[in-house]
């Protein structure tokens, strides 16, 4: 059956989100305070870009998807999903200032029963210490009676987003009660994922586990292509292949190098570890994994150095700004790492990405851009790679005899090259 559903906050989540559910069949309306954003989707234009949005904007926008700044919709929405940001604070907690407030709006406007979802990555408790009592306070209701209230965790990835939500590995849907569960349930069924059910607080704790996971499966991989490097001639991807064959722990996520960057990981991972040192343990493991994957970065410019003697006054290109190929996102991204560490040594920085260029020019606006790989390798002597985009895979690096050095952190180059190189994980 056909449901009015609200969506508020139109990030790649709330987004991805609402062409799904339009794709479906149901009415849906975006609320985000940003005017430029919600007129562009009303436009039928992607405000971000991922794969597949522009197409079902097109198809869904002006029929049963629109946007809005306002929350007066929520009073004739049967669903509404919250799916604003949770950033970091300086200390690594989470701001919940966007949480906080939608939740106030909606519980301005809950009027007849209709079923709340908390989508935003929330620590464990949120939900129920946070939202419903505001839901609660405002609309002079109450939970499990006059509305329901869920939390359903996303695993989308950047760039994949709009794949990602129709095709799930699994659905998790936290619930206060039964009612709300099915309500949710129902809306999902056509897709044919697994379903997993629990109560609210599993539900954030599944989302944070599992980022928590993927993290420390990459720190894994980086330790031992530390550990390979020591060696000489064993390779931490032939390791990783034998590794990821066991179904046990499967191949995906065991891609050693400069480390993992992104709005997820690096900030999933920092909650937790306050969350827990909050609640007096201290999170031996997951501390580990920050720390691994901030030695990445360094210890490539250190194995630079190695090679070629000290970096000041050297000419250094860096290919790839973004946290990782295909999108122009430079949060957390390991170049930020590499370039402080490039400035630090005195080194002079050219630098190309074929998108993340103007994001990364707002954080070092001092360092040299170019317009393309060719006049970035070409003026440079030592080049570094720190995002895999495709257009690096199968360059002639042979061409440009003033480079001395190609150091590869996403192990992008698969053929041979006569120019000295080096690479996280192997040391012939
Ligand atoms: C991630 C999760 O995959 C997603 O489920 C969650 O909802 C949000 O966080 P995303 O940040 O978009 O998604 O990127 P992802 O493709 O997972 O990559 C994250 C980072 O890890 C990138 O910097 C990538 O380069 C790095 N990475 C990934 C590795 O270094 N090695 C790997 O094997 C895989």
């Amino acid at each position: 059956m056909m449901k009015k559903i609200g969506i508020v906050g139109a990030g790649y989540v709330g987004i991805s989100t609402a062409v799904l559910f339009a794709e479906l069949g149901h009415r849906v309306t975006l609320v985000d305070i940003d005017k430029e954003k919600v007129e562009k989707i009303n436009a039928g234009k992607a405000p971000i870009y991922e794969k597949g949005l522009q197409e079902l904007l097109e198809k869904h926008v002006g029929k049963t998807l629109s946007a809005t700044t306002s929350y007066d919709i929520i009073n004739e929405s049967d669903i509404i999903f919250i799916c604003v940001g949770t950033p970091s604070k300086e200390d690594g907690s989470i701001n919940l200032d966007y949480v906080r407030k939608s939740s106030e709006e909606i519980s301005e406007r809950i009027g007849g029963y209709k079923v709340i979802v908390v989508k935003s990555t929330v620590l464990p408790g949120t939900t129920e210490n946070v939202v419903i009592p505001i839901l609660e306070k405002g609309s002079g209701k109450n939970v499990g009676k006059d509305f329901g209230v869920c939390m359903n965790p996303e695993f989308l990835r950047e760039g994949n987003a709009i794949y990602d939500s129709f095709h799930p590995d699994r659905i998790v849907i936290g619930e206060y009660d039964k009612k709300s569960g099915n309500i949710l349930e129902d809306l999902y069924k056509p897709l044919n994922a697994p379903i997993f059910r629990t109560n609210l607080k599993t539900a954030e704790m599944i989302k944070y586990a599992s980022n928590a996971f993927l993290a420390t499966k990459i720190s894994f991989a980086n330790e031992i292509a530390n550990i390979c490097e020591k060696i000489g001639g064993v390779d931490v991807y032939d390791v990783m292949k034998g590794v990821g064959m066991d179904h046990r722990i499967s191949p995906y996520f065991l891609n050693a190098g400069v480390g993992f960057g992104g709005s997820c990981f690096p900030k999933d991972l920092k909650a937790l570890i306050k969350f827990s040192e909050e609640k007096s343990y201290k999170p031996i493991l997951l501390k580990s994994v920050l720390e691994v994957n901030d030695y990445q970065p360094k210890h490539l410019v250190d194995r630079i150095e190695e090679k070629v003697g000290s970096l000041k006054g050297k000419n250094v290109c860096i290919l790839g700004l973004s946290f990782k190929p295909n999108t122009d996102d430079v949060r957390e991204s390991r170049a930020i790492i590499i370039v402080n560490e490039l400035i630090k040594r005195g080194a002079h920085i050219i630098a190309y990405d074929p998108k993340a260029k103007e994001n990364f020019r707002k954080l070092f606006p001092n360092i040299i851009y170019v317009d393309n790989v060719d006049d970035a390798l070409k003026k440079a002597e030592i080049c570094i790679i720190q995002a895999d985009w495709d257009e690096f895979k199968n360059l002639d690096y042979s061409r440009y005899k003033n480079l001395v050095l190609i150091a590869d952190g996403r192990r992008t180059i698969s053929k041979k090259i006569d120019i000295p190189y080096i690479t996280v994980g192997y040391r012939w």
